[in-house]
């Protein structure tokens, strides 16, 4: 063996020297808070499954976006539980539903200040819990459903939504929702595609988060998880019919696929980092068996580095803090 001239631990011998040579860094800009309005409560309501997270009021969801424009988050998006739900999600489609009243309360408060995101997707307003309407087998009706995903994206817009997020995974709809704002003139909202969704089992929080109906699963629409070249076909689609972001979700369990996704596109590439992934981290910590902070950095840092231009993150205010305590 001859004396090793070559040392890559020169360039981590101290914090500076490690700050000035990190690859990758997080901004807040590029952190989006996801967060959730429950119509008809007097008090935020905590999420058990997701410490830290409540479903909110329409007052502390005005002041929580008020919170993410101080701290320099890159944009809010915003999820409605309706008091009642049906089988068509009359809900979702109504301009005073929750959700609509909550974009609309947000951007009176945020202005332009803040990218002021919406989900395009029936299963917080369904009483089935599913993404689409059913047909009369009980499938899942993906043309009828993009009927109302139409409606509800041209509400939202009109509420003053800057980008929508159309979550459902039915073929076609960035497509069918980009005819509709053009034609209702909305031409400068924007979609944020979840051109990658897969069916998780992380999603298990969120369901509690958002008081999901939902008995049985999602698989007739959402991606299997042993799929890595279709995620490639999903996005084409998706970016043909007018995606202007791209997203992949779940995160952590889908960096090869986020490695895929941002090798390949032209437009800015999202991920969620999903509420399972957060409750992981959260009750791992609170059991004294991982360092919380160095957990939720370390996660972060690894969706960025797999390839994410845009994080949606339940950390993301608290992140922002962090950074610039930092700075
Ligand atoms: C569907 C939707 C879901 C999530 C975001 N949008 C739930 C699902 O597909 O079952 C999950 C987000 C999370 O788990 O944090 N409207």
């Amino acid at each position: 063996m001859s004396v090793p001239y070559h040392r890559p631990r020169r360039l981590r011998s101290t914090a500076a020297m490690r700050r000035m040579t990190a690859e990758y860094r997080v901004d807040p800009a590029e952190l989006v808070l996801p967060a959730f309005v429950r119509e008809g409560l007097s008090e935020p309501n905590p999420i058990g499954s997701m410490p830290g997270v409540v479903q909110h009021t329409m007052d502390s969801l005005v002041r929580a976006s008020a919170e993410a424009v101080k701290l320099g988050l890159g944009g809010i998006m915003l999820f409605g539980i309706p008091a009642e739900r049906d089988a068509c999600g009359t809900a979702g489609t109504n301009p005073d539903g929750v959700l609509n009243k909550a974009i609309a309360a947000v951007r009176a408060e945020v202005g332009d200040a803040l990218v002021i995101m919406s989900d395009v997707c029936l299963d917080e307003f369904t009483d089935h819990g599913h993404c689409g309407v059913l047909a009369e087998d009980g499938s899942v009706d993906n043309d009828a459903s993009l009927e109302i995903y139409a409606q509800m994206a041209v509400t939202q817009a009109d509420a003053g939504a800057h980008m929508l997020g159309p979550s459902g995974m039915m073929d076609g709809q960035v497509a069918v929702i980009r005819q509709a704002l053009d034609a209702a003139g909305h031409q400068d909202v924007s979609q944020i595609a979840y051109a990658a969704k897969y069916s998780s089992a992380f999603y298990g929080p969120f369901r509690e988060a958002v008081d999901s109906q939902l008995k049985g699963d999602r698989r007739t629409y959402q991606m299997h998880s042993a799929n890595r070249r279709e995620a490639l076909r999903e996005v084409e689609l998706d970016l043909e019919e007018g995606a202007d972001i791209i997203m992949v979700k779940p995160a952590m369990s889908y960096l090869d696929i986020l490695a895929d996704v941002a090798r390949i596109s032209p437009v800015p590439v999202a991920a969620y980092q999903i509420s399972g992934e957060y409750a992981m981290i959260e009750a791992a910590a609170a059991n004294g068996w991982i360092d919380r902070k160095a957990a939720i950095e370390e996660s972060v840092l690894g969706i960025k580095r797999a390839g994410a231009n845009i994080i949606l993150t339940y950390w993301a205010a608290e992140m922002a803090q962090w950074l610039r305590d930092r700075s």
